[in-house]
């Protein structure tokens, strides 16, 4: 007899393992089936944990050679490539780890394996010895993730031709690497290799950067990477990628036809990521798919099968670890009569460049095209006094308030630690709060969340600094 459990989240990513453990918090017997050999999905193994740890110690590699200008001399700075991949490597485990405790506490049974659907109560799992063993369970939650999207007939090697898997595991520094997509992936990676010395080139379909940012903010971002020394092939398509002896060749076209050569040592491919549902076997029990291969959900997660669920990467919406970690937790919830929600206009996206970007709510392009008349407060990080003091004053916060009522309804910002003060945005909207809350909100000083007091001042026209 098959062991039998009450709910199966296929996916130990932020979206699975999330929504296993809070699943098993409400009583219910789970378990949750992962791959990969090690929980935590896209996102801790390959994604924003490797991610942001190249991107700290780049930072720091980077800052430390200008300290010299503010009168601390070190020496020769060297980069030991092979210890920061270490340092990357070791966060990872850890973290790793750290949910498969977190599994074992909470009693969510983890079973190694892909998994895939032999019928709405019947899960097949095949371990990594092709080892099958079927499992029954009362309800199923999908949270497969997503995979990198790639050109028709390119091959994506991780050495020359690179995803962002490949992208954090370079074993030199290339001399030059030619970025395809202007977007999260290509503006954060492309960031790591240019600090630890690439010449960074990014080809990118259209004519801005990070599309769906408010383009304000969006201008602003590329204006500053180009001072960094990033270069923008914009509103260009790629035609061939040629690997040859040295590395390879990326042929593009740009909008007036005029055709370039670009010879680089790695090509790093981040245009999207496509919703995982290979080997899922969605036909057994006749799962829905949208056009593009998402998963159809209705507002409960719910599938067009009555106990089959999905959340995260596999079904609409931003691409985002929080956004699959709330969706895991009100599905859960939603299965033991509570009313669990997510407030898809509150979700944040922050880019972890330098300066960070980050944003939540509606940008001012939504708010035209839906006609709302809206109101503009902006502040300059230049003209905030902690900005001033350790010269970290490139870009600024702008916030978007109801015309009328004075409500607030986006905010965007490029800035230092652009991605803590969004939150307190978040907040604010959530509570619907109006600009004049926040501005009458104390702030410390100095901080950089005065900046955000003063852009909502300036909503009134009564900024005090600028
Ligand atoms: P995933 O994390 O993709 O997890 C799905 C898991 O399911 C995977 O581990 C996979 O192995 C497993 N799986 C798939 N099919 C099966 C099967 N049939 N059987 C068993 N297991 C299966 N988001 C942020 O919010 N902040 C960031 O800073 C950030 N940085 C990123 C950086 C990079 C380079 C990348 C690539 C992504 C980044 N993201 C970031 C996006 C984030 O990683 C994803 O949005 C998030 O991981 C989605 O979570 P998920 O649980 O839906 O899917
Ligand atoms: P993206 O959607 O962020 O950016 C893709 C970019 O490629 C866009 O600018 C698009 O216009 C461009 N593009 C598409 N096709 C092209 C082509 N043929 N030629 C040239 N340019 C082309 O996708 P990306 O960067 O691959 O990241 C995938 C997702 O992963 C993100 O959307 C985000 O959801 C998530 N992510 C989140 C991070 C974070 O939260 N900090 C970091 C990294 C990834």
């Amino acid at each position: 007899m098959s062991e039998k459990f009450q709910v199966v989240v296929i996916g130990g990513g932020p979206g699975g393992y999330v929504c296993a453990i809070r699943l098993a918090q409400l009583g219910l017997k789970t378990a949750c089936i992962e791959s990969r050999g090690s929980l935590g999905g896209t996102c801790l193994n390959v994604g924003c944990i490797p991610s942001k740890s190249l991107l700290k110690l780049s930072e720091e590699f980077h800052n430390v050679k200008g300290l010299a200008n503010k009168g601390i001399e070190i020496g020769d700075v060297k980069l030991n490539l092979d210890k920061m991949m270490k340092n990357k490597n070791k966060a990872v485990t850890v973290l790793t780890k750290g949910v498969e405790f977190l599994l074992k506490k909470n009693k969510v049974t983890y079973l190694k394996g892909h998994g895939s659907l032999k019928s709405k109560n019947e899960i097949l799992i095949k371990d990594d010895q092709n080892k099958e063993t079927v499992i029954q369970t009362e309800k199923i939650i999908i949270a497969t993730g997503s995979v990198p999207v790639s050109f028709p007939g390119v091959e994506i090697d991780e050495k020359i031709i690179v995803s962002s898997t490949g992208a954090l595991k370079l074993d030199k520094v290339p001399k030059k690497m030619i970025v395809i997509g202007g977007g999260y992936i290509g503006l954060e990676m492309g960031s790591v290799w240019s600090r630890l010395g690439a010449t960074v080139e990014v080809v990118e379909f259209l004519d801005h950067i990070t599309p769906g940012m408010d383009k304000e903010i969006s201008s602003e971002f590329m204006k500053i990477l180009k001072k960094q020394g990033m270069k923008f092939n914009m509103q260009c398509k790629v035609e061939t990628i040629k690997k040859n002896k040295s590395g390879a060749v990326v042929s593009i076209v740009d909008k007036d036809g005029n055709k370039n050569n670009l010879e680089c040592d790695v090509v790093l491919i981040s245009i999207g990521r496509k919703p995982n549902t290979e080997g899922l076997n969605l036909e057994a029990v006749s799962l829905d798919i949208d056009e593009r291969n998402r998963i159809r959900t209705d507002k409960n997660f719910k599938t067009n099968v009555e106990n089959i669920f999905a959340i995260g990467d596999v079904i609409t919406g931003p691409m985002l670890a929080h956004k699959a970690e709330d969706e895991g937790i009100a599905v859960a919830e939603n299965l033991v009569g509570q009313s669990g929600h997510v407030n898809y206009d509150t979700i944040p996206g922050v880019i972890y460049t330098s300066p960070e970007v980050a944003s939540i709510g509606k940008t001012e392009e939504q708010l035209k095209e839906l006609n709302q008349d809206y109101k503009v407060g902006k502040f300059s990080f230049m003209a905030n006094s902690r900005a001033k003091a350790i010269d970290d004053t490139e870009g600024f916060v702008k916030i978007l308030a109801h015309k009328k009522t004075d409500k607030v309804l986006g905010a965007h910002i490029i800035g230092p630690h652009a991605g803590e003060l969004i939150a307190e945005i978040g907040i604010a909207m959530e509570f619907g709060a109006s600009a004049e809350d926040i501005a009458r909100t104390c702030h410390a000083h100095p901080t950089f969340s005065e900046a955000v007091k003063e852009a909502a001042l300036s909503v009134d026209k009564r900024a005090i600094h600028s």
